[in-house]
Parts: structure tokens; C-alpha cells; sequence
């Protein structure tokens, strides 16, 4: 009980605090352009959406040249598909292709007003990257992450070397998408200690102009939704690791007696299992609880480089 209270009591002064913050943030009708790190399934994702529903011109930064490729040529598959099912015209197909801008350079987005960090879920490379942006981008850019558990506090933190100094910080904010993006209409908000009122709101109505259906949840270890998900799979792979069920008794029951459109392990399939044991991780580190210890196999899998259908091999090939 004692504890649960200590809980209300933080969200609520969490909550005071960006109530009382006034540091200036655009609203979303002034995000004139996006910039998106990381082309991989989520930056994509958000990238195309954004340009699709939205109509912002987005620029979107790899530091894999391959990735970039991949990602614009899966951007061509499924605008195509949209085409071939009279979704959109050939001409809008060609408008939103045209909206999006791809880079290997940061610096580039120095020219954006709002930023989405989409690279994998590995806090020293996210707290790189929101220090590098904290230094080339203008004082008014959003700088949203799309981390699946790492504590949004820390990563605004990252953005200053003086933790008075809330310019930055209070611009920092989580935009947590879910796969796939373009179909997925959830969107998790989640503010930091030090995230403003304002920016939250440019968060929620930038979402909601690309045509998601934001929640607010709390800066706590895998936030709501993989709080709930995550161990979901985990215990998914652990009834197979211990021989409960084979893979295909452990999907097909979940999917036939659940209703939910693919069992757990084809979900970590698409997920990522790297990410799937990244998420389980901070949830075990965070919490200190055992009950979120990731299962064995789950991490031997990822040493294997079997990381789902990103690799071409999971518990499903690919
Ligand atoms: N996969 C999911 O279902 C899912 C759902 C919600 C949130 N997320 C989160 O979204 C983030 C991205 O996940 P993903 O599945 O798209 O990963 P991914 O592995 O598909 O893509 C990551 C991309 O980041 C690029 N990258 C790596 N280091 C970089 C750097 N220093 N600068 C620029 N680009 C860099 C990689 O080249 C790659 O293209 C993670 O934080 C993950 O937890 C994932």
C-alpha cells in the first residue's frame, strides 16, 4: 500500500511540474517538417505515416546507407499496394514519396521542428543521440523518442550537463508507436520529470494529425503497453524453453482462445527478439522484481543473430 502511494504521489508531482513548466514549444500546426532517426521497421513507419497523413516533408537519417535503401524501397512497396487497392491515387503516391528526404547526416536536422528517435533499444546510443541533438537543433524543435521501455527522464537528461537547465530537457518527450505503424493506431505519450506541458500537448496533437489515437502513461520501467505485452512473451518463450508447449500449441491456442490476430511467439517474431529482450531487461534491471527475469532462450536466440523476421530467422523463418 505504502508503496502504491509513493507511486500516486510521484505521477502527481510529475504532473505538477510540467503543469508549472512554461518553456515555449510549437503546436503541432507549426511542425512544418519531421525528422525521423533510424529507417528501420518503426522510423519507417512513422516516417511514411507522417508524410502520408499529416503531409509534412520528413527527413529521415540512418547511419546505414542499406538501411535507408531498404526502408524507401519498402516505402515504395507499400504506397504501391495503396495504389493497386484504389486507397490512394498514383499521383498522392508520388506526392508523399516526395515528402520524404533521406540522409546518413545528422546535422540535417537542424532544419526540422520536430524529431523522432527510432534506433535500437540501447540507452548509451539514445543518450548520444539526444546529446548530439540537443546541440544542432534550434531551441524550438520537439525532441520525441520512440523507445520501448528506457526511462524518458534519463534520456532528457542526457541533453543537458547541468540538470537546472531544463531548455532542452523540457523538450524531450516519448511518442511511443506500435508495429505496424501504419496500421497500429495506439500511440503512447509518456513525459519525463522535466518534460513541459506544452511539449506534451504538441505531442499528442502531432499524433493525432497523423491519425493515432494517443494514451498518456507514466515515465515508468516499459511504460503501459509493455508492461502488459512483454511478459506476455516472455512467459510465451518460457512455456516452450521448459517444454509447456511447442511452438505452434503455444501460437495456435493463444490465437484461436484469445481472439488476438497472431500468438505471442510470431508477435516476438515481428517485434524483434533483440528488442523483445532489450524491453525484458529494463524491466528486470528497473524493478529489481524477478518476475520480469527475461527467459534464457529468448536471449540465447538473440547471441544466435535470430532476431525474428528482421533476420530472416526466429521461432518462424522468414
Ligand atoms: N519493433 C517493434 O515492434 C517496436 C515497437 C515499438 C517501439 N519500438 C522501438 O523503436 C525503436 C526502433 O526499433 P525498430 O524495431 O525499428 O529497430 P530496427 O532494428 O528495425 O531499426 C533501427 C534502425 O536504426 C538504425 N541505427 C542504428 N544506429 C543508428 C545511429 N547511431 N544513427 C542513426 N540510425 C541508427 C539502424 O541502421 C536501423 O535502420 C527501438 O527503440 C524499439 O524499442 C519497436
Amino acid at each position: 500500500m505504502a508503496s502504491a502511494l509513493a507511486r500516486r504521489q510521484a505521477f502527481r508531482l510529475a504532473t505538477q511540474i510540467r503543469t508549472f513548466s512554461s518553456t515555449p514549444a510549437r503546436n503541432a500546426a507549426e511542425v512544418k517538417r519531421l525528422g525521423v532517426i533510424g529507417a528501420g521497421q518503426m522510423g519507417l513507419g512513422i516516417a511514411l505515416v507522417a508524410a502520408q497523413k499529416a503531409g509534412v516533408p520528413v527527413t529521415l537519417v540512418d547511419n546505414s546507407q542499406a538501411s535507408l535503401d531498404k526502408g524507401l524501397a519498402f516505402a515504395d512497396k507499400l504506397l504501391a499496394k495503396d495504389v493497386s487497392k484504389n486507397r490512394i491515387t498514383q499521383e498522392q503516391a508520388d506526392h508523399v514519396r516526395s515528402n520524404l528526404t533521406s540522409t546518413t547526416l545528422i546535422d540535417q536536422l537542424a532544419e526540422v521542428d520536430f524529431v523522432i528517435e527510432a534506433v535500437p533499444e540501447i540507452p548509451k546510443l539514445k543518450f548520444d543521440i539526444f546529446a548530439k541533438l540537443a546541440e544542432i537543433c534550434p531551441q524550438h524543435v520537439i525532441l520525441a523518442t520512440n523507445t520501448s521501455s528506457i526511462s524518458i527522464t534519463r534520456i532528457a537528461a542526457a541533453t543537458t550537463k547541468d540538470p537546472k537547465d531544463t531548455s532542452t530537457s523540457s523538450r524531450v518527450v516519448s511518442t511511443h508507436f506500435m508495429n505496424p505503424v501504419p496500421i497500429q493506431k495506439g500511440v503512447e505519450i509518456i513525459s519525463g520529470l522535466q518534460t513541459s506541458a506544452e511539449t506534451l500537448d504538441t505531442a499528442i496533437t502531432f499524433c493525432k494529425a497523423m491519425g493515432k489515437i494517443p494514451s498518456v502513461s507514466a515515465d515508468s520501467p516499459g511504460f503501459l503497453a509493455n508492461r502488459i505485452l512483454m511478459p506476455y512473451i516472455n512467459e510465451a518463450v518460457i512455456c516452450l524453453e521448459t517444454g509447456v508447449g511447442d511452438r505452434d500449441s503455444i501460437d495456435s491456442i493463444m490465437k484461436n482462445g484469445t481472439n488476438v490476430p497472431m500468438g505471442p511467439l510470431q508477435l516476438a517474431d515481428f517485434i524483434g527478439l533483440d528488442t523483445c529482450l532489450a524491453i525484458m531487461r529494463v524491466l528486470h534491471q528497473e524493478t529489481g522484481d524477478s518476475k520480469y527475469r527475461p527467459s534464457v532462450l529468448l536471449a540465447k536466440m538473440v547471441n544466435a543473430g535470430w532476431l525474428g523476421k528482421k533476420s530472416g530467422k526466429g521461432f518462424y523463418d522468414y
